[in-house]
């Protein structure tokens, strides 16, 4: 008896070694390995290595929810699949035509040894330029409407990296960035000092946004993100500066819940795109390709544009969105009193059209039309806004028949001032009458604290909302363009109407504050824009005194540097800012905008680094025509720029629009010069960037005529 129960105890022991040892998986693709560990505690564990180097050293995976609080440990492993995929998509719009999709899939299949035994997959894709990964509940008996306390999972710094950062704000993006090591991270002074955005709620001072981008000693450049954003809350990173390490901080409710989820779900993809060169970074396609295909059949209807809009005479406070000062006192006729300063009346709204219309740009919108705006924002009100009830002085049917008649598209403005249960309210409404009056995009808004109250803008609710809002849109053909939104995370692959968003601190900070240096639109591209579009709002031409209640107001640009923005600064919707009075004193380099497109069938990086500068090449779709745009931070530069693109034994007429010799951000703006030369692909040029300046090129096939005109290139 003795003897059977000691052999059962010694079998027991085997059986627990057996199941407690280190399991380790692997999958690899070109210099990116993946590693996958259950340590001895049953605990998942993942490392990311690129060239046999360390990227992401051990670390934790796995949650808190309210059934389990310890849903990261005690796991044993069920089974592992694997899987490769190699394959091309095409685009609707963006920055190519063609996507390669290529990786390697690692399931890995868990159960807690915990009764009662609930279990979890995770789901690695491994690229060439890097990793994604993310969770699944599977449907299970055990485990069916659950909440989400915490999510654990860690991304293990090699070292204090250098890192551009923007703090890890429940409500706002639109921060300027700090450039540290990751030891030096602490948001507070950041989040109490920008005044300028309204909403501002970031407890944690040890809370970074994603996009996150860092450089390491070594030179490798890794940036943290996440792909398919979907009903779950944005994922900010908590750093502890002791380890250099970052665990997911996920934007919570009231109540400090994650996520309300009911299985079978799937979180979203975490990303973590890694390389030793800059441009590879600005080049990955692993956001959008960690997206489902477009559920859009139909998508004739989505074309990318450039507009116009009586805006910047808001920002600038030359005009008002509202149409009377006084959302209380009404005059003897029972009507608000006009202020005489509305911006969105029929007169000026036509001034507008014509000048789109001249110039090619395909749409015009109009802020400031609806009523509402007399005390929209601040109050915390619930119902603002009529989204179908004009201004006396716009008239709509007139307005949306004058822009028929003249080829532009009226694109509608719904800002919510952060109401969003009053929004959903009207939607339906709002896009019916969007149909109605012949707009086909919507530029929505969400100033101010949401409503429901208790809930943030990168909360899961949220985030749902501006989902609902895109197939909204799309069930209606409208395009959409959310400002104040969640940060974006490739959905714009499965919803092609969801053009652009904001979800950053745009141009019209230059209008409003004091701006942004000139180092912001270096990095925007390798953290915010990693997960799509941005509505920038480039091209201003009036550098200083656009402001005349704050005439020290200027622009931490040169005119050049603007043109640039609209080859760095990707956005299938890009504005055409300023005010047509401002471009016609500059005719020649409005020339720029008026031929550069808004999709592409091929990109190039020629030059980038973080924080310094960005030289980007881009194919216009369906032509032979290239652009250019070099921008630099606050430092001169000469910009390299190889047009080995170009096809070989072509011939092209280079314009290149570029800063003055003397031109300069601050005492110097608005100095420029133009120069035409034959190029070809063999090409080499050297162009000067100014202290916060830039250089736009346009590249066109040469005639004959142009051959032998047009002198040839030389440095
Ligand atoms: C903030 C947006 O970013 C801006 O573009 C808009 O004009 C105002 N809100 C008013 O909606
Ligand atoms: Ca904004």
């Amino acid at each position: 008896m003795r003897l059977i129960k000691l052999s059962f105890v010694l079998f027991f022991i085997f059986l627990c070694l057996l199941t407690n040892a280190q399991q380790s998986e692997t999958a690899a693709l070109g210099k990116v390995k993946l590693e996958f560990n259950l340590d001895k505690s049953g605990t998942p564990v993942y490392a990311v290595y690129y060239s046999g180097k360390a990227v992401i050293l051990p670390s934790l995976l796995g949650f808190k929810l309210d059934v389990d609080s310890m849903f990261f440990t005690s796991f044993r492993l069920l089974g592992t699949e694997r899987k490769s995929f190699d394959q091309n998509w095409q685009t609707v719009w963006g920055e190519t035509k063609i996507i390669r999709n290529h990786y390697t899939e690692l399931t890995i299949r868990l159960q807690s040894q915990q009764s009662p035994g609930r279990l979890l997959n995770i789901i690695f894709r491994v690229f060439e330029d890097g990793v994604g990964f993310r969770y699944e509940f599977p449907l299970q008996p055990k485990l069916k409407y659950f909440i989400v306390r915490d999510e654990l999972t860690e991304f293990n710094q090699t070292g204090d990296h250098k890192t551009f950062w923007i703090p890890g704000d429940f409500d706002t993006n639109e921060y300027m960035y700090t450039t540290s090591r990751i030891s030096e991270i602490d948001n507070q002074k950041m989040v109490e000092t920008s005044t300028d955005i309204c909403v501002r709620i970031a407890p944690d001072a040890y809370a970074v946004q994603t996009p996150l981008m860092m450089k390491t000693n070594a030179g490798l450049y890794v940036n943290i993100h996440e792909a398919a954003l979907i009903n779950y809350p944005a994922m900010q990173l908590h750093v502890n500066k002791d380890n250099f390490s970052y665990r997911a901080s996920l934007v919570p409710d009231t109540y400090g819940n994650k996520a309300y989820l009911h299985a079978p779900f799937k979180t979203p993809w975490r990303t973590i795109i890694v390389s030793d060169q800059a441009a590879d970074i600005l080049s990955s396609k692993i956001i959008l390709n960690l997206n489902d295909p477009s559920v859009l059949t139909n998508t004739s209807w989505i074309k990318p544009m450039k507009f116009t809009g009586v805006w910047w005479e808001m920002q600038t406070g030359k005009s008002t969105w509202s149409y009377s000062d006084f959302p209380d006192s009404l005059g003897t006729d029972g009507k608000l009193i006009p202020n005489g300063k509305h911006g969105a009346t029929t007169a000026n709204v036509k001034r507008y059209i014509d000048f789109a219309s001249a110039n090619h740009i395909g749409g015009v919108l109009v802020e400031g039309w609806n009523t509402g705006w007399e005390d929209w924002f601040g109050n915390w009100k619930e119902n603002v806004f009529s989204f179908t009830t004009p201004y006396p002085d716009f008239d709509i049917a007139e307005l949306s028949r004058y822009a028929a008649a003249n080829n532009v598209q009226l694109i509608m403005h719904n800002e919510t001032s952060g109401s969003a249960t009053d929004y959903e309210r009207q939607m339906d409404t709002a896009f019916r009458y969007m149909n109605l009056f012949g707009y086909k995009s919507v530029k929505t808004g969400y100033v101010g604290k949401i409503i429901p109250r208790g809930e943030h803008h990168d909360g899961q609710w949220m985030v749902d909302h501006y989902l609902r809002v895109a197939q909204k849109a799309a069930q209606y053909q409208v395009m959409l363009d959310s400002h104040e939104p969640v940060r974006p995370t490739g959905l714009q692959r499965t919803y092609p109407n969801w053009m652009a968003s904001e979800a950053g601190r745009g141009n019209e900070y230059n209008a409003f504050s004091i701006g942004s240096p000139p180092e912001h639109e270096t990095i925007l591209p390798f953290t915010r824009l990693i997960g799509g579009p941005m509505d920038y709002t480039p091209g201003i031409f009036k550098m200083k005194g656009y402001n005349a209640n704050a005439p020290d107001r200027q622009m931490h640009s040169t005119l050049c540097k603007q043109l640039a923005l609209y080859v760095t600064l990707y956005s299938p919707l890009q504005m055409v800012a300023d005010l047509p009075e401002n471009y016609a004193a500059h005719k020649d380099a409005f020339q720029f905008i008026k031929d550069v497109p808004t999709d592409w069938d091929d990109t190039r990086i020629l030059g980038a680094e973080p924080g310094d500068y960005i030289y980007i090449a881009r194919k216009e779709k369906g032509s032979e025509n290239w652009f250019i745009g070099a921008i630099t931070d606050e430092n001169k530069r000469v910009a390299g720029l190889s047009l080995s693109f170009l096809d070989n034994g072509k011939s092209y007429v280079a314009t290149i629009y570029k800063d003055g010799p003397n031109a300069d951000w601050k005492d110097n703006p608005e100095s420029y010069s133009i120069e035409q030369y034959i190029v070809e692909s063999n090409s080499s040029m050297q162009v000067q960037l100014a202290p916060g300046g830039g250089t736009a090129i346009s590249i066109f096939p040469a005639t004959a005529a142009d051959i032998k005109k047009i002198k040839h290139y030389k440095p």
